[in-house]
């Protein structure tokens, strides 16, 4: 049954990848700053190189009940996410964020891969880095 429903969602994923890949940014400026959160600079995230590697959903989740993920789901991340976690979402979006991008990197870095990301929060937030709104840029395509 997780069987099928991995290939279901490698097949969704398939359908969405081509129409999807319009809307998206190669480069993203990541920032909370819309939530109230902004005290450290924007984070600026290669979108395009982690999904040359990774399938949409090691990232992107829509769960049903038996928290199996659907796929889809390829929303801002504070569409769900809240700055404090809610009982319907227990995950705030900081954590969410910080336990995505960094157990990824530091997990690679444990299996001693070639290629990894950093941990270590000045590498991830920059200095001087200027809050892009891509976000809204998105909206008007
Ligand atoms: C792998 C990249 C990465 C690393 C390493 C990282 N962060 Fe983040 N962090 C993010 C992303 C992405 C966000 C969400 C976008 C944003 O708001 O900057 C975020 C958000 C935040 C926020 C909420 C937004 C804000 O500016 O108030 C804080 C605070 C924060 N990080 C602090 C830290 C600290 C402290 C460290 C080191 C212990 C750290 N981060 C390490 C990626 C990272
Ligand atoms: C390594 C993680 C990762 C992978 C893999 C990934 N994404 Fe993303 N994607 C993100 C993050 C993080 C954002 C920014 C979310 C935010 O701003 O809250 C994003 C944003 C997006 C957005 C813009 C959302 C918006 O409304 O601003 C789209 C569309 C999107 N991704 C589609 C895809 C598709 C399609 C794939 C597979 C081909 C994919 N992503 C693979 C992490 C990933
Ligand atoms: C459609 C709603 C939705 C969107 C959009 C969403 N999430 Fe989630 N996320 C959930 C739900 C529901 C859970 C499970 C409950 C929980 O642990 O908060 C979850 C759990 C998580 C977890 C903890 C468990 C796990 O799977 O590792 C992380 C980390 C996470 N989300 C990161 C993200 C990031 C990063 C983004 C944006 C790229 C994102 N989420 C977008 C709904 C969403
Ligand atoms: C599933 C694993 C995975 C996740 C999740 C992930 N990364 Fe990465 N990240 C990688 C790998 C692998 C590389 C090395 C890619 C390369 O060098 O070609 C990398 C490289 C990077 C780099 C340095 C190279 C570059 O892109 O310029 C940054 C910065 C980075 N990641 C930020 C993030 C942020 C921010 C998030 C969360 C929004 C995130 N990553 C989520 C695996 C991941």
């Amino acid at each position: 049954m997780k069987y099928m429903t991995t290939l279901l969602a490698a097949a969704l994923t398939l359908a969405l990848a081509a129409p999807l890949a319009l809307g998206q940014e190669d480069v993203m400026t990541l920032s909370s700053a819309e939530q109230g959160l902004k005290d450290r600079p924007p984070v600026v995230f290669s979108h395009a190189k982690h999904s040359d590697i990774y399938d949409c959903t090691a990232c992107h989740h829509e769960y049903d009940k038996f928290m199996a993920n659907q796929g889809g789901g390829e929303a801002k991340c504070s569409e769900c996410h809240q700055p404090s976690a809610t009982a319907k979402n227990p995950t705030p979006l900081t954590l969410a964020f910080h336990q995505q991008c960094k157990s990824c990197h530091l997990k690679l870095i444990q299996m001693k891969a070639p290629q990894t990301g950093p941990i270590m929060c000045g590498d991830c937030h920059r200095a001087g880095v200027p809050a892009a709104p891509q976000a809204k840029e998105a909206k008007k395509k």
